[in-house]
């Protein structure tokens, strides 16, 4: 499934606010996304940042007027060529004019006869923020289904802080990806266990794995992306949960068992990609064991095993396991997928340079007696979208 941002033709509107200068890196990180990116400026975000700055980040014109070439009707041609519109930041004033339907500029008029998705990043001083005026408005584009990117709480450029600073890129980009994705998982409940686990013997030392919850995060973000309500189990990992993911941190396997019986029962599909250590030492020490005792003796035991427990318990759950093989991977997936009651596995090459924390990974799933499918080789965001591609695939013929 094509989506996203990569290719997209984006709209983007510029308002007369102080942040209208971040609304030039989020062109960049638009235009390094891929994304076709126009821009509409009004009169007063002139003011505040060049034209030619969205210019040279583009390598296309930006519109300003109504006026420079009414033969071509522009207000009409930018929103039918758009697939979505972005107003950052968007003004007090501009938020007005949206709810009232006023049309006395280019992005004004544009925004009336856009009928692509719009999200609106509103961005200003705090009291302009909470004034009912502005909440009004607000709650009237958002009962219209207009996408309101709320803005954050911090530092304001007259030198308060509270409520009023633009939605970070990372949230403005998201929101974009999302309303460009297909809603192909909307209404459904879905789980994903991703991570290391950790295991101490003393309260500085454990055991872990090289596990970076990477191929996890990413089958969240898509999940949540094309509209699942997404439970992300994430062990002990340096990697940030995605944006709009409920996500329950654990530590151990004990407490990805307990966080997995109590939050992936009763999914409509659960995939299962933490690394759940399969040991743990025996026993754990209170203080800090020697450096003189010499010779460090720890005892292992084996672990509770999540994925089974999920298979004895999986009721109408769809459940999809790892597993991370460094050899004769279809015959040791397809085993475990029976052995554990899974509805399908994915074989993860950790054999070579691919697999544990890296961007890139192949991965090949298996379902049934005989359903394969190679997944390649590529970004693990891009290889999350053609699981899910084809979990969904395999959901609608069962
Ligand atoms: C220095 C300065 C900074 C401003 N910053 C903001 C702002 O962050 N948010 C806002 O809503 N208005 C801000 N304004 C007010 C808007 O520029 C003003 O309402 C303008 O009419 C908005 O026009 P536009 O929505 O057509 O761009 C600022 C004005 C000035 C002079």
């Amino acid at each position: 499934m094509d989506a996203g941002v990569k290719g997209a033709r984006v709209l983007l509107g510029v308002t007369g606010g102080i942040a209208a200068y971040k609304a030039a890196s989020l062109t960049s990180a638009l235009v390094q996304r891929g994304a076709n990116v126009d821009v509409i400026m009004t009169a007063e975000a002139e003011r505040f940042v060049a034209p030619l700055t969205f210019a040279s980040l583009t390598a296309r014109p930006v519109y300003t007027s109504l006026w420079d070439a009414p033969e071509r009707i522009p207000h009409i041609r930018l929103v039918r060529e758009a697939q979505v519109v972005l107003v950052a930041p968007a003004t007090a004033q501009c938020i007005a004019k949206l709810a009232l339907g006023l049309a006395d500029d280019l992005l004004s008029t544009a925004l009336l006869a856009a009928r692509v998705p719009i999200a609106i990043a509103p961005a200003m001083n705090a009291t302009m923020y909470e004034r009912e005026a502005t909440q009004e408005h607000l709650a009237i584009l958002r009962d219209r289904g207009c996408t309101i990117v709320e803005p954050e709480e911090g530092y304001l450029a007259e030198g308060e802080r509270g409520v009023g600073r633009l939605a970070s890129e990372e949230r403005l980009l998201e929101t974009l990806e999302r309303l460009l994705t297909p809603a192909s998982l909307a209404g459904m409940r879905v789980a994903i266990t991703a991570g290391p686990t950790r295991e101490a013997f003393d309260p500085v030392r454990f055991v872990s794995n090289a596990a970076s919850g990477a191929t996890g995060i990413a089958l969240a973000r898509e999940a949540a992306r094309r509209g699942a309500e997404v439970t992300l189990l994430l062990g002990p990992t340096q990697l940030e949960p995605p944006l709009g993911v409920r996500t329950v941190r654990v530590l151990t396997a004990q407490s990805m068992l307990d966080a997995a019986l109590a939050h992936a029962i009763g999914s409509d599909v659960t995939i299962a990609t933490a690394a759940v250590a399969d040991w743990r030492p025996t026993e754990y020490a209170a203080q800090k064991r020697k450096k003189d005792a010499g010779v460090l003796d720890v005892h292992f035991e084996q672990t509770p095993d999540v994925l089974a427990a999920l298979g004895d318990r999986k009721g109408e759950t769809f459940l999809v396991g790892f597993a991370a093989e460094t050899q004769e991977h279809e015959r040791n997936a397809r085993d475990k997928m029976r052995r554990k009651h899974l509805d399908a596995i994915v074989a993860n090459d950790v054999s070579s340079e691919r697999g544990f924390g890296l961007v890139e990974n192949a991965l090949v799933l298996f379902w049934g007696n005989d359903g394969r499918k190679d997944l390649g080789r590529a970004e693990k965001d891009v290889l999350a979208a053609r699981l899910w591609d084809a979990i969904e695939g395999i959901r609608a013929c069962s």
